[in-house]
């Protein structure tokens, strides 16, 4: 088995993975497994160091979940985080009680020792702390080197035996110097050196593929869209043309997506296949007005494409998606790697009876880390840094039934709104910009004539995951000649507006 620096044992905290991206910041490599890993799998791994992660029960349960007691005899370090620390407490002899007030935000960090934990890291910083049981007696063996105004046990080690746990998450955003803590408890605490980076998980992920792929051949679904792209390119880094990419037009694409995605990949010599099967979708929702029947429509009918063509291959055994771990509904967790995921919209979700076995290379990593994997892969930066697309492409930006002239009339404005976003560096500033067309026709005087046209809505959203969204502040002259040039130079638009809602309680898409 590989070496692996820093494992982390997960005990089911929502944050496990951020430990593991932290790490992969620090450059350090790391495996998250779950929390009942055998300590003989454990010693294979060679670490220099485990982690305990944090969790949502209480190490005084009857069903609580402990790890190997072998871990704590390895000789290596340990770091507990919140039910790590008090695991670590337990074993050690300290005690754990239930805290009078759960405590749930920041508070501020005073150090008690000098610790090489929290080397460059300033006293006083912000922690951010969420539990609900606290150490109430110092394990035998450990000092206190942090506190905070409501846990006396904030930070407390054993330095002989590198033992270390913390009451608090410095893994997550709000604890100010967390990262910095985390990359102390690799690089000096264990020696670790930093020299991961995507180039490495690049290459350990084509190992992988290898490895499980064989000489079969594997099925993926190209969207255009930044996580299918880097799953493609790094499918036929690995088995070449093996790799079966399969693009469908569903004929709800923006203007030159095909071309561009089809280019892209010739460019890369990865034989894309692209099914045109616009005239089967477009016929299918000729009338159809009801938002959740268009999805339910264009999801059917991907399937039946992407099957259809999948058919035409011998050989196939194993799906590659682009699932990244926003994707994942429940976490590595307790139960162990889990198989749940969301569909992935960008394929449009499949059915269980399509049994592949799946390939999923991005399972672990988070959008941004995803990018910087593609242009470690070498694919185009305007690629890299495309805003998301929904699977059901502009369909669901048409309010009302969706037609070849309506669609083209949203192209038309979508083409210029994104030209003067791009011109002005805001393109990149923001999560996603897109227009609808709002089936909201409305009176306009154009020269000296009356106009009754139609009406394009203008969106533009900031967010980190498209969870929640704030509409973005764009400077009112950059609005200004969007809607000028909209109007001026696409006939039959002569109203447009701007969408100034944010998520929630309103969603990204109008649909
Ligand atoms: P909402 O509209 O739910 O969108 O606020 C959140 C994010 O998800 C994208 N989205 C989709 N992506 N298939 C997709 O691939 C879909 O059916 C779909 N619906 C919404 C949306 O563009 C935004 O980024």
């Amino acid at each position: 088995m590989k070496h692996v620096p820093i494992v982390v044992l997960d005990f089911g905290s929502q944050y496990t993975q951020i430990i593991a991206r932290k790490l992969r910041e620090a450059g350090v490599y790391s495996e998250i497994v779950p929390f009942s890993e055998k300590i003989e799998d454990i010693k294979k791994r060679t670490p220099k160091g485990i982690i305990l992660s944090g969790g949502p029960a209480s190490v005084y349960a009857k069903d609580s979940y402990h790890p190997d007691k072998e871990v704590f005899k390895l000789g290596i370090p340990v770091l507990g985080i919140c039910y790590g620390m008090q695991l670590i407490s337990q074993y050690f002899g300290g005690s754990v009680i239930p805290a009078d007030h759960h405590e749930y935000g920041k508070a501020k960090l005073t150090f008690e020792k000098e610790s090489d934990i929290f080397k460059d890291t300033k006293d006083g910083q912000i922690v951010w702390m969420s539990h609900g049981d606290k150490v109430d007696k110092l394990a035998s063996g450990f000092e206190i080197i942090g506190t905070s105004e409501n846990s006396p046990f904030a930070a407390i080690a054993n330095e002989k035996e590198k033992i270390y746990a913390f009451q608090f998450h410095p893994e997550v955003y709000h604890s100010q110097e967390g990262s910095k803590i985390l990359k102390n408890f690799a690089k000096y605490i264990c020696g670790c050196e930093s020299t991961w980076n995507m180039g490495s998980f690049a290459k350990e992920q084509i190992a992988k593929i290898q490895e499980k792929v064989g000489n079969k051949k594997v099925l993926c679904g190209v969207s255009g869209g930044v996580d299918s792209s880097v799953v493609a390119t790094l499918l036929a880094e690995a088995i070449g043309d093996q790799l079966i990419p399969v693009f469908v037009d569903h004929g709800l694409l923006r203007a030159n997506e095909r071309e561009d995605v089809e280019a892209m990949f010739a460019a890369r010599g990865i034989n894309l296949i692209t099914v045109d099967a616009s005239e089967i979708f477009l016929k299918k929702l000729v009338g159809v007005t009801d938002p959740e029947k268009k999805r339910k429509i264009i999801g059917e009918t991907f399937i039946e494409v992407f099957d259809k063509e999948a058919k035409k291959h011998d050989g196939i055994e194993f799906l590659a998606q682009g699932t990244l771990y926003t994707d994942v509904i429940e976490s590595v967790s307790v139960k162990g790697p889990s198989k749940t995921i969301k569909s992935h919209h960008n394929v449009g979700g499949l059915p269980d009876w399509m049994t592949f076995e799946l390939i999923e290379p991005l399972r672990e990593i988070f959008k941004d880390e995803v990018r910087k994997l593609g242009l470690e892969l070498g694919l185009p930066k305007d690629m890299i840094g495309r805003h998301p697309f929904p699977g059901p492409g502009l369909a669901i930006r048409i309010m009302g039934d969706v037609n070849r002239a309506d669609l083209e009339l949203l192209r038309k404005a979508d083409v210029i709104m994104l030209d003067v976003l791009r011109a002005t560096g805001y393109y990149d500033k923001t999560w996603q910009a897109f227009t609808v067309l709002l089936n909201v026709k409305s009176v306009g005087v154009m020269g000296d004539n009356r106009t009754y046209d139609n009406t394009v809505c203008v969106r533009i959203v900031d967010a980190t995951d498209g969870m929640t969204a704030t509409f973005s502040y764009i400077p009112h002259d950059i609005l200004e000649t969007i809607s000028r040039r909209i109007i001026n130079e696409v006939d039959g638009i002569n109203r447009v507006v701007y969408d100034i809602s944010s998520k929630p309680p309103a969603t990204i898409e109008w649909e």
